[in-house]
């Protein structure tokens, strides 16, 4: 039986294996998807465990996308840009760190008929999945990306790899046809972000990666104004797609099923 886990630190909340598990059935796959939550100190030894082919895969979630690195043998070079693996198989006797973050934004994008190209963006958040966006972004083409960050060192400190943002100071806004809110604001369903929309007009997308609660203030306020919203659900479904994909070799359904299932 193929062994898959998901690691992190809080995990209880993770919803991956709800959703690798309901593929592996739907697929007739023998196979069983867990999750674990570790402490540093616990990684090494984990990957051993994909040396030893007692682990088949791996995904790494918060705050393991970059502590994870120095322990594999191989990075993609989506993991290499972005500094960030979520996605950990084993191939040709190496253990290779990945990143389906990007492909899963940028699909998450393409599904609601989004055109990034030529767009302006306000990226709110400098953590961990932040680079991702900003891969996936320069892929589609955004004609600009402001970056803002509560810790404006954390800003800078992605602006050394990526030098074509703009970093803008917290709780500014510039002028923008879409904003992301890649913080962790909106978790608790009560947080707010604290910025004012007041002047941000309508015909903008406002974006949250969060998709639990599924309609974070942040999104509420954006509708609230006459844009349109989207949650990260589609983000999340399609970086678990990409994953199942390399460790099974074949493409899992988003059907209504997968949709209903993380509700
Ligand atoms: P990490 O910072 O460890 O990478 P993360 O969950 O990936 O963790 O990122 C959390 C993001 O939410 C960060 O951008 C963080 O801003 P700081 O870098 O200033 O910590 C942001 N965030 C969390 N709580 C926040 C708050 N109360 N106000 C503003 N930003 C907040």
């Amino acid at each position: 039986m193929k062994k898959f886990l998901v690691i992190g630190n809080p995990i209880e909340h993770s919803l991956s294996p709800t959703l690798h598990n309901y593929w592996i059935k739907k697929n007739n796959l023998n196979a069983v998807y867990n999750k674990k939550k570790l402490d540093i100190s616990d990684l090494e030894n984990l990957i051993e465990q994909v040396k030893q082919k007692r682990i088949d895969g791996i995904n790494v979630t918060v705050p393991f996308k970059n502590s994870i690195i120095p322990f594999l043998d191989k990075l993609s070079e989506e993991a290499k840009t972005t500094q960030s693996v979520n996605t950990i198989y084993l191939k040709d006797k190496m253990v290779i760190g990945h990143n389906t973050d990007i492909e899963g934004f940028e699909l998450a994008i393409k599904n609601i008929n989004y055109d990034v190209n030529g767009k302006k963006v306000l990226l709110l958040g400098a953590g961990g999945v932040s680079p991702s966006i900003i891969v996936a972004l320069n892929n589609m083409k955004a004609k600009k990306i402001f970056l803002s960050n509560r810790t404006l060192a954390k800003a800078e400190n992605l602006k050394k790899i990526f030098n074509e943002i703009e970093i803008i100071k917290w709780g500014v806004l510039p002028d923008f046809d879409m904003i992301i809110n890649a913080t962790s604001l909106g978790l608790n369903s009560e947080d707010t972000i604290g910025i004012n929309y007041n002047k941000v007009g309508s015909g903008k997308l406002f974006y949250d990666v969060i998709y639990n609660p599924s309609e974070t203030n942040f999104l509420k306020s954006g509708k609230k104004i006459g844009n349109q919203t989207e949650n990260g659900k589609k983000m999340f479904i399609y970086q678990a797609q990409a994953s199942f994909k390399i460790w099974n070799d074949l493409v899992p359904e988003i059907d209504n099923d997968v949709m209903e299932l993380l509700n």
